[in-house]
């Protein structure tokens, strides 16, 4: 049975919890794809750094182009998170016609179209279920499942850390900064906090739904994103008083008439009403509602966040990945082409 090996750039929370998961489930996997997975490299900043979940110091390395260029890595994982370096690493290994996984949303969003470009010109893939809403897999069900399908609204909650600190501030009465903190030990905030608080995880998340759903990358300036920094203990307690819960949102809406559509994306905190399905989704969980026109309303929910959720999507990603070496269809992913939609201009607050 052929192996695959596999490089992995990072070994934090995401990384080491996708070599625990592989330790544990690669026999399982492989009694299910047929083919072995071995991950051989995985390089961190500092060998010693306590990790969530213990790697042998005999895989470690201090040098990701060792990972990456080594001939024996087959498929390479970036794990590693940020924009400069990660860029690097990921067209690096694109450019060996390898393979490459990333839960990196904030790269996806940011660089996406120079990344898949890069991709295609090698024959080879970029895999992201990932970066979307932590284990739920909503990336390769809208890609796949859903394909026949127009995507008229995508809504939901697709910040875990947001969502934790919400739900404990209700809760609990707790105060913003003790919360983020622990939202943090947990392993659910980035490693810049204010990406999360601040809105901008959930808008990354939010742009890279849009993009598969219409074929596009929407201009970032005309997205509207507002975060949960000023939400206070007032806010959550009057709105729970009216019969609301407040709940982080990611929007993706398709307006105006069917030949000439426009995508409007928007991120802010909104008022649910409480016997609505998002107000009762709590911590750390995420749900995404995606309504299509042949299958209606769908719903996606699931841990948003942390490293064993996390895990599973990439380990799919792996799947898919090895699968495709084996039988040697490096371009089985499909791209979604634009059917003419445009970017709409600033949304406006009619709600979801
Ligand atoms: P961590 O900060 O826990 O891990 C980052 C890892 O990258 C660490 O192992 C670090 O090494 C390593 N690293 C940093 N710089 C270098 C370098 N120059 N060379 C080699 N290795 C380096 O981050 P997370 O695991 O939380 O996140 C990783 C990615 O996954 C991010 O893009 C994030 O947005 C995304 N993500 C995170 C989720 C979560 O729940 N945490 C969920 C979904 C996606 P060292 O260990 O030595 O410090
Ligand atoms: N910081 C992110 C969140 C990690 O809290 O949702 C998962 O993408």
């Amino acid at each position: 049975m052929q192996q695959i090996n596999i490089g992995m750039i990072g070994g934090g929370t995401v990384g080491s919890g996708v070599f625990h998961a592989l330790q544990h489930k690669g026999a399982l996997m492989t009694s299910r794809i047929g083919v072995k997975l071995k991950i051989t490299k995985v390089a961190v900043k500092a060998i010693d750094e306590p990790r969530p979940y213990k790697i042998p110091a005999s895989v470690l390395t201090t040098d990701w182009t060792s990972v990456v260029n080594d001939p024996k890595v087959q498929v390479v994982i970036e794990l590693m998170g940020g924009i400069g370096l990660a860029k690097k690493v990921v067209l690096d290994a694109l450019a060996l016609g390898k393979p490459v996984i990333t839960a990196n949303k904030a790269l996806i969003s940011e660089c996406g179209p120079e990344l898949f470009a890069a991709a295609e010109k090698n024959n080879t893939n970029l895999y992201y279920e990932a970066s979307v809403a932590g284990g739920i897999p909503i990336i390769k069900s809208m890609r796949e499942a859903l394909v026949g399908n127009r995507f008229t609204h995508i809504y939901g909650i697709v910040n875990g850390t947001c969502n934790y600190i919400l739900t404990r501030m209700k809760n609990e009465k707790a105060e913003f900064e003790a919360i983020l903190k622990d939202a943090q030990q947990h392993g659910y905030a980035e490693a810049e906090p204010s990406l999360d608080v601040d809105g901008l995880d959930a808008m990354h998340k939010t742009h890279i739904l849009a993009s598969l759903a219409h074929g596009f990358w929407v201009d970032k300036k005309k997205i509207l994103v507002e975060g949960i920094r000023s939400i206070s203990q007032t806010d959550i307690q009057f709105a729970e008083k009216l019969g609301y819960t407040i709940k982080l949102l990611g929007i993706v809406k398709e307006t105006g008439p069917e030949k000439a559509p426009k995508v409007q994306i928007s991120v802010y905190p909104a008022l649910i009403p409480q016997h609505h399905v998002l107000a009762n989704v709590n911590d750390v969980f995420n749900a995404v509602f995606v309504r299509g026109d042949v299958v209606g309303d769908t719903l996606f929910y699931g841990r948003g966040a942390g490293k064993d959720a996390t895990a599973s999507a990439v380990l799919s990603d792996i799947a898919d990945a090895a699968q495709d070496i084996v039988n040697n269809t490096p371009r089985r992913v499909p791209a979604f082409v634009n059917y003419g939609a445009q970017a709409a201009v600033l949304p406006s607050d009619e709600g979801i």
